[in-house]
C-alpha cells in the first residue's frame, strides 16, 4: 500500500517506519515523505532512504488551509499515495481533508488520549501526577487529536522524571506501536466502521498489559 508521511520535524517516527518497511513482507511501502517546513530533519532521512520528499511550505500559504491543502493532494495524487501517517505533523487540517483520508489517515500522539490532546504533553503529564503516561495511533477525525484509537502503549512515571526522561521512555515505544499500526490497517486489520476501530486476523485475539492490542 503506497503511503505517504506528513511530518514538520525530526522524523524519528519516519525513521521506524522506514526501517520496519525494509522488510520483506512489511505491507506499506513509503511512497513519499512530505513535510510543511523545508528545514525537518526528517526530511533527510527519507533521501537517505531513497523515498521522495516534497515540501509544501505552509508559511506561503498564511492562514490559507484549503489552498496549502490542495497543494497537499495534489502531491498525494502525483505519488499515487493510498495511506497516510501523520508522524510529527504540526498543522491542523480541515474537515473536507479529514474526510476525503477517513479511515486512511492515522496519526501519533505522545500522550494515552483522550488525556493530554495538544502539545507539552509529558510536562502536562507531570504536573498532573499521573502515574502511566504514553502514546496513542488513532484514526483522524476533525477534532485535534480526537478519533477512535487504533493502539495505545503505556509506559510507567518514575521518580525522578523530568520531561525529557519521560519523553524518551515514551518514543521508544512510539516506534514500536506506528509501524505496528500502519502494518495493520495496509492489510485491512484495523478499520474504521462507523466511527470506531475494527480490529481483525491475529491483531483482533492480541491482548497486553503494556500495549493494547500487542504490537
Ligand atoms: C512524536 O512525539 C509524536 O508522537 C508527536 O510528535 C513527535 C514527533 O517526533 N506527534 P518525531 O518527529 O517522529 O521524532
Amino acid at each position: 500500500m503506497r503511503t505517504a508521511v506528513l511530518i514538520s520535524g525530526r522524523g524519528s517516527n519516519l525513521g521506524a517506519l522506514i526501517a520496519a518497511a525494509a522488510a520483506p513482507d512489511y505491507p506499506a511501502e513509503m511512497a513519499l515523505v512530505l513535510s510543511n517546513r523545508g528545514e525537518a530533519a526528517g526530511l533527510e532521512r527519507a533521501r537517505e532512504a531513497g523515498i521522495p520528499t516534497a515540501v509544501v511550505d505552509s508559511r506561503r500559504f498564511g492562514r490559507d488551509r484549503a489552498a496549502f491543502e490542495a497543494e497537499v493532494g495534489a502531491a498525494l495524487s502525483a505519488h499515487r499515495v493510498r495511506l497516510l501517517v501523520l508522524a510529527g505533523f504540526m498543522r491542523v487540517l480541515t474537515q473536507p481533508f479529514v474526510r476525503e483520508w477517513q479511515g486512511r489517515m492515522i496519526n501519533i500522539h505522545p500522550s494515552l488520549l483522550p488525556a493530554f490532546p495538544g502539545l507539552d504533553t509529558h510536562a502536562r503529564a507531570l504536573a498532573a501526577g499521573v502515574r502511566l503516561h504514553g502514546c496513542t495511533v488513532h484514526f483522524v477525525s476533525p477534532g485535534v487529536d480526537e478519533g477512535p484509537a487504533i493502539a495505545q502503549a503505556a509506559v510507567p512515571v518514575l521518580p525522578g522524571d523530568d520531561a525529557a526522561t519521560l519523553a524518551a521512555r515514551v518514543l521508544e515505544q512510539e516506534h514500536r506501536l506506528l509501524p505496528a499500526c500502519l502494518a495493520w490497517l495496509a492489510r485491512g486489520e484495523a478499520v474504521l466502521v462507523g466511527g470506531a476501530v475494527r480490529l481483525s486476523g491475529a491483531v483482533g485475539a492480541a491482548s497486553g498489559a503494556l500495549a493494547n492490542p500487542l504490537p
